[in-house]
């Protein structure tokens, strides 16, 4: 109990007191280059982090089997250049990108925030990608991976939304042979115009094209074309999300990652007047309420992966109970620390 109990408040106590000193995006690139730099070497880690490999725990979605449901959410790696760390930390799956086709240095800085007070964060990256290209050689180059990678794809922010279409191709095409499944994100509110791209006519032709080239592109590891998931926003009316479902589903979309951060600032104990998306703990019921709207509009015939505000097992049991089946983390993991997905995996087991 001890070996597991000490870390974690060696992590409370000291660390993350020393990250959040730091501005939060520094605090972000130290921990990417120190998780980079240890490399292979964080991938036996995995047998310390609590019972993240519990038969109980997997489950097998999309024909890819997931080692436990607790994903790292979109954002965090947007590079990819920790694969080995996740698989240590004890993530079931983790989710590389938002990629663009081209490479681009997204919005000036300061463009992250934290509101400790509200468990929460708010962004303005505006997908800073090292581009395509770049995150393919690197996925190319990582071994041999034990847990499934997504890869999230966005628009590059100098395209019009009119060659949106073309825009995203040319990334599926680079990215889509070397992940497990692709994610398209229509829903980060950083990109001026992106949101547009949920509207039904626009999300259909989207999604048919890269359906189209998916099932071109063959069987990935799961033996059949690679799943095409589209990421929703928290913001969208109802009549608007379940008209984005239903040209989704008919396009041929295999599932949902619900949802993206918000542009709402309802329920924060402190104002921040900080343009950008919010995620954390006031995310939590908007999130979990799409995912039971997505999953009631669709029949359960697709899965969804559910993320937004959760933190512990709790939380993360009443987004599975709405109807998901894989969920991932982001803020939690940023507030929880390195051992975050063991406590989560125990608690789900308990
Ligand atoms: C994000 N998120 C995100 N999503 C995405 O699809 N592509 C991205 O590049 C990013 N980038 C990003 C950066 C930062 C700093 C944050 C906090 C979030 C959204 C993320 O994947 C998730 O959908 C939301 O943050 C909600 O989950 P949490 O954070 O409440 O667990």
């Amino acid at each position: 109990m001890g070996l597991r109990i000490i870390p974690g408040m060696l992590y409370d106590r000291l660390v993350r007191p020393a990250l959040f000193a730091a501005d939060p995006e520094r605090a972000h690139e130290a921990t990417l280059r120190l998780l980079a730099a240890l490399g292979p070497l964080l991938r036996p880690l995995r047998r310390y982090m609590g019972p993240v490999d519990d038969p109980r725990l997997a489950r097998t979605v999309f024909g890819l089997r997931f080692p436990n449901p607790i994903g790292l959410a979109a954002g965090f790696d947007k590079q990819a250049t920790c694969l080995d760390a996740w698989e240590g930390l004890g993530f079931g799956f983790v989710e590389v990108g938002t990629v663009t086709a081209e490479p681009q240095p997204g919005n000036p800085r300061p463009r992250l925030f934290r509101l400790p007070a509200d468990r929460a964060l708010v962004n303005r990256l505006g997908f800073n990608s090292d581009g395509a290209e770049a995150v393919a050689r690197r996925l190319a180059g990582a071994g041999p991976r034990r847990i499934p990678v997504g890869v999230n794809l966005g628009k590059t922010r100098a395209v019009p939304i009119e060659r949106a279409v073309a825009d995203y191709e040319a990334s599926f095409d680079r990215l889509a042979p070397l992940a497990d499944y692709v994610t398209v994100n229509v829903s980060s509110p950083n990109t001026p115009g992106l949101r547009d791209l949920q509207a039904a006519s626009r999300l259909r032709e989207l999604v048919s094209a890269l359906v189209a080239r998916s099932r071109r592109l063959g069987p990935g590891r799961a033996g059949r074309p690679r799943p095409l998931l589209v990421k929703l926003s928290p913001d969208l009316a109802d009549a608007d999300l379940d008209a984005a479902v239903d040209a989704a589903l008919e396009a041929g979309a295999d599932g949902f990652v619900a949802t993206n951060t918000t542009l709402r600032r309802e329920g924060l104990s402190s104002p921040i007047a900080e343009a950008g998306g919010l995620s954390g703990r006031p995310l939590a019921a908007r999130a979990r309420a799409v995912v039971a709207a997505v999953h009631r509009r669709t029949g359960g015939r697709v899965p969804v992966i559910g993320v937004g505000g959760l933190f512990d097992a709790d939380d993360v049991r009443a987004m599975l109970d709405a109807g998901a089946s894989l969920v991932q983390l982001y803020t939690g993991f940023v507030y929880g620390g390195p051992f975050t997905v063991g406590r989560i995996c125990r608690g789900l087991l308990a």
